[in-house]
């Protein structure tokens, strides 16, 4: 049993330097399954229109000082890229995280807000 373990993590670093190589290019064709699961929560997203000028506007008051002017993080995560989907803005908004305090944005400008940094 012993033996056999050992053989198989032999086995497994020699796949790993193997994957190093790059060569392995049919492994990245199912890959692509998997933005397309992405698609669910951005349609999610889509599904709720919102004002663009209005969510950038209640961005910079509330978030811009910790979260960055081009969403790129500071103190707080980086933002864009789609980082967080709709419910988890949502989610973080109404009961906060860390040193971000809970209920900064409410209601309706939380739901526009949010709409708005998921599809960033
Ligand atoms: C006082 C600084 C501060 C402000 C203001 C702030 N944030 Fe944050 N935010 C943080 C920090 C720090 C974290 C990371 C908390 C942690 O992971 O413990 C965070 C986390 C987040 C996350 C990730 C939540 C998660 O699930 O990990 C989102 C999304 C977010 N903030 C959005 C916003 C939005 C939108 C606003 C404006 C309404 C905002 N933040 C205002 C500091 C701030």
């Amino acid at each position: 049993m012993k033996k056999f373990l050992m053989a198989l993590t032999g086995a497994s670093i020699l796949v790993l330097g193997a994957c190093g190589g790059g060569a392995d290019t049919p492994a990245d064709e199912p890959a692509e399954e998997a933005p397309a699961e992405e698609e669910a929560p951005v349609e999610e997203t889509a599904g709720g229109t919102y004002d663009a000028a209005a969510a950038e506007a209640t961005y910079e008051a509330n978030c811009m000082s910790c979260h960055g002017g081009n969403l790129e993080g500071g103190v707080g995560p980086k933002l864009a890229g789609g980082a967080f989907t709709y419910d988890e803005i949502i989610h973080v908004l109404g009961e906060g995280k860390g040193p971000m305090q809970p209920n900064i944005v409410e209601g309706a400008e939380a739901e526009n807000l949010a709409a708005w940094l998921a599809d960033q």
